[in-house]
């Protein structure tokens, strides 16, 4: 049996030695979470331990593990950095590297990351070798929760590879919704979808949850992967509309500003159209082509909704370029680089391509945040001061006070007060 202060776990001996001495028997684990050292895993085990629950984290990611270990969070998330502090010395979490700790527990919650492929489909190969890596260690009776966001069937996928392998278990999908940033909030305030294709497996995962939220709605595990999958896939439509309105008044010539008051003013069935804006991340656009992938017609609307929100970038660079004439060698700031405001994640972020399409106009880029650790970026006082045009990537509550000066400042959000384009 593996614990996180053994030597059999795959963890190196500096890293060992940087995990907290938390004295906790290598006893039973109320749940282990794979993929724990994440963006979801991370504060779902947090809040598990936080109702009390043993805890183990199993993530591959070693150096995220031994940073854990020290009490550090590997990224923003409101209340994490306080909340694992006060957990480690309690014992209630344990850290690994190995699926053997799998062994010393009978309930399991899996949420590696689901990336899609260079064709924009669902990689697959992930939950094989999940299975392949996890069911030497199950115990007979075992509850397995899938939480990452899947394509529609991998629970059933999941639940038959595992019998094949004489893996006597229960298989439910309990999607994660959370907005990054509020996940410790979200995990008790949101209601908890769970799927399952039996009663037993559904009323295990329930009462897991219910450690959690009292707020529990029970559906099959293909209604909640449809459910979690519809969920970003209707938001990441949401800003397509949003942003095809703002191009549409904008090559009309039209304030979009004075558009969106209007059509929002004082009426509610227009409260929830969204502000135009760079609209990415790790999941929206790839739960949306997973959504793709699973229907016969490719899922138009959704598609259409990727190419409108991946093509602001370069509509806002063309239309820089009508404004000011052409960039080639001017130096632009860009101000944002996370893909969403007060946040450190710049994975599938649009400041990224937005920054790759400014410098083959031939621009001069200089990239800040105040949360992304990224040698390439430059203090937000340098840019200001370098460049002649600011163009905000994210609205990061910090520029609202900053001095920008006399620049051109262009601010597709419309948050800062600059012009949109
Ligand atoms: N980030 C979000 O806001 C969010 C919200 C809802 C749902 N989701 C979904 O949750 C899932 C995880 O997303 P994330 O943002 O936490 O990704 P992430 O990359 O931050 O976390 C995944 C973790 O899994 C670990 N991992 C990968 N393969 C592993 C393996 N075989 N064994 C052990 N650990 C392994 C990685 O090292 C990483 O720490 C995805 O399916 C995503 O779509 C994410």
């Amino acid at each position: 049996m593996r614990s996180c202060c053994s030597n059999e776990d795959g963890m190196t001996a500096e890293m060992i030695a940087n995990l907290p001495a938390s004295g906790a028997p290598a006893g039973p684990l109320d749940v282990v979470v794979l993929g724990g050292g994440g963006h979801v895993g991370l504060p779902l085990s947090l809040a598990f331990a936080k109702a009390g629950l043993r805890v183990g984290i199993v993530d591959i990611a070693e150096a995220t593990m031994v940073q854990i270990g020290r009490g550090e969070m590997p990224f923003l998330e409101a209340g994490a950095d306080q909340l694992l502090g006060e957990l480690l010395p309690t014992g209630r979490i344990e850290l690994s590297t190995s699926a053997e700790m799998l062994r010393r527990t009978r309930q399991v919650v899996v949420v590696v990351g689901t990336p899609i492929d260079e064709f924009l489909n669902p990689s697959m190969t992930v939950f094989e070798r999940t299975v392949e890596q996890i069911f030497p260690h199950l115990q007979p009776g075992t509850l397995v929760v899938l939480r990452s966001t899947v394509y529609p069937g991998t629970s059933e996928y999941m639940a038959s590879a595992l019998e094949a392998r004489s893996c006597n278990v229960d298989v439910a999908f309990c999607p994660e919704r959370i907005a990054e940033g509020h996940a410790l909030e979200e995990l008790s305030s949101l209601p908890q979808i769970v799927g399952s294709d039996n009663s037993a497996a559904g009323d295990r995962a329930e009462k897991l949850f219910r450690s959690l939220t009292s707020d529990i709605i029970r559906v099959s595990t293909k209604e909640a992967e449809l459910a979690k999958l519809f969920t970003n896939a209707w938001r990441y439509i949401k800003f397509a509309a949003a942003n095809q309105f703002f191009a549409i008044a904008h090559s009309a010539g039209v304030d979009y500003d004075r558009v969106q008051h209007a059509i929002r003013t004082d009426y509610p069935r227009a409260k929830d159209l969204p502000s135009p804006g760079l609209a990415a991340g790790p999941c929206l656009l790839k739960d949306t082509m997973q959504l793709a992938a699973f229907t016969s017609d490719h899922f138009q609307l959704g598609q259409s909704a990727m190419q409108v929100n991946e093509g602001l970038p370069a509509y806002m660079v063309e239309a820089m370029e009508r404004r000011y004439g052409s960039l080639r060698g001017r130096t632009i700031g860009l101000l944002g680089m996370a893909f969403k405001a007060e946040s450190d994640d710049i994975r599938s972020s649009l400041s990224y391509k937005l920054r790759k399409l400014l410098m083959w106009s031939g621009a001069r880029v200089l990239c800040t945040d105040p949360y992304v650790a990224d040698p390439r970026l430059v203090p937000l006082d340098q840019a200001i001061a370098e460049a002649e045009i600011l163009v905000v990537g994210v609205p990061h509550r910090v520029y609202r006070d900053a001095k920008l000066g006399d620049r051109e400042l262009v601010d597709i959000w419309g948050a800062l007060g600059g012009i949109r384009l």
